[in-house]
This record gives structure tokens, sequence and C-alpha cells, in this order.
């Protein structure tokens, strides 16, 4: 109970601080550019050094900036509906066609503000797969993707378990994230009960902290 309360006001303080819109409302600014990006996830049985759970693989990229974000681009919405765009960035950055509709739409928010002339409207999505299925996309996006070792310089997982020298998923937030991409990460972990709420308070309190 503690920790469903804990979740919902978290979820809603984040929702808060990031300039949020509904995907309706995001189309109808027909101004701006808009970009799609996904968080593709499984459930795992496997163990760091054979006794830590791992418990989700959770995918990230490491981009040609040398920013950390997840798959997807750029939507032509006079050519492809955001879903069609999103499918599109992802056969060319990770090599493998994935099916995304509007029930994988998490939100929809403004860019930081920047001194490009047209807004831009992020999209962010989240797709739950199977295991093998995240397994063939992580060969794909070395073996087939167009753009790896281009815009893609590699595929990287998240870690979700905590370790008491401050390494795992507080070292790992510590990086550098292309505009919302932490957040969008922070909001998807929570969202999706990938993490409880407490693990991530304690997470990010260590990030902060390392951070000085
Ligand atoms: P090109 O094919 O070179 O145009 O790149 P792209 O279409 O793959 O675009 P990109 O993935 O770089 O995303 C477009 C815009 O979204 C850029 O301005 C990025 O700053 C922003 N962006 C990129 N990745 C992420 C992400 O994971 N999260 C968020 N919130 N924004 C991102
Ligand atoms: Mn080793
Ligand atoms: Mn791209
Ligand atoms: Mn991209
Ligand atoms: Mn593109
Ligand atoms: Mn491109």
């Amino acid at each position: 109970m503690y920790g469903l309360i804990c979740t919902h006001s978290l979820l809603h303080l984040l929702k808060m601080a990031s300039g949020q819109l509904s995907r309706a409302e995001a189309l109808a600014c027909t101004g701006c550019r808009h970009a799609c990006h996904v968080m593709l996830y499984s459930d795992t049985k496997s163990q760091l050094f054979r006794h830590i759970p791992i418990r989700h693989i959770i995918l990230m990229q490491m981009r040609f900036d040398g920013w950390l974000g997840f798959p997807g681009g750029l939507v032509n919405l006079s050519e492809e509906s955001l879903e069609e765009g999103l499918s599109r960035e992802l056969l060319e950055e990770i090599g493998a066609a994935v099916p995304i509709s509007v029930e994988n739409h998490v939100e929809s928010c403004y860019g930081p503000s920047s001194s490009s002339s047209s807004d831009l409207i992020l999209h962010f999505y989240a797709k739950k797969l199977e295991e093998e299925q995240i397994l063939d996309i992580e060969r794909s996006a070395v073996s087939t993707a167009v753009d790896h070792g281009h815009e893609v310089l590699g595929m990287v997982r998240v870690p979700l378990y905590q370790m008491k020298d401050g390494g795992g998923l507080s070292s790992f937030l510590c990086h550098s994230f292309i505009k919302n991409a932490r957040l969008q990460l922070v909001d998807g972990l929570l969202r999706f009960g990938l993490i409880s709420a407490e693990e991530l308070h304690t997470a990010l309190g260590l990030s902060v902290e390392t951070h000085k």
C-alpha cells in the first residue's frame, strides 16, 4: 500500500515537472517537429555473477554524440504516422522490425526550449518483448542496422541492481542523457513496475551524491 502511494505521487511529480501534453494535443501542433523514441524491455531470469538478479533487460543506446538515449528519431507526419515513423527509425537503428502501435504510447512533451525555429515535441513509447526478441535485437543492432557505427555507437542495457560500492543503477544515472531521456527512463521504470519506488529513490539519491 505504502509503495503504491509512493509510486503514484512520484509519477505525479514527474508529470508536473516535464511539461506534458496528450498525444492529440501534440498532433494538433502542425508547425512542430515530432520525434518518437521507445523503451524496449523484457523480463529475464538471468543473474549477474550467478547471484544478482538482473530482473529486466531494458535497451538504450550510446548515440553518435556521446549521449545516452532510446532508439527512435524524427518522424515526418506528411508521410507517416508517429508509430510508422518510429517503426522505420527502429529498422534503421536496431535493424529489426518491431511493430509499434498507439497502445505503446506513454507520454508526449515539448522538448527543452532551444534556439531552433520550430518547436520539437518528444513522444515516448514503451513495449515489452520476450527475452528472446530482445536478444535478437541486440544481435541485429550490430549485424544489420544501417545506422550501426554511424548514428548509433551501440546498444546498452540499463542495470537495475544497486551495488554496495555505488555501482549499478545509481552510477548508470550519472551518465549524460540526451534531452529528457533520463526522465523518460525513470518514469518508465516506475510506470511499468520494473523497480520499486524505494529502490529508485535510493538510486537517484546516490547518483546525486556521486555527481557532486
Ligand atoms: P537523423 O536521422 O540523423 O535525423 O536522427 P534521428 O531521426 O534518429 O533523430 P534523433 O533520434 O536524434 O532524435 C531527434 C531529436 O530527439 C533530437 O533533437 C534529440 O535531441 C531528441 N532525442 C534523441 N533521442 C532521445 C531520447 O531518447 N529521448 C528524448 N526525450 N529525446 C531524444
Ligand atoms: Mn568478468
Ligand atoms: Mn535515426
Ligand atoms: Mn535516433
Ligand atoms: Mn531519422
Ligand atoms: Mn538517420
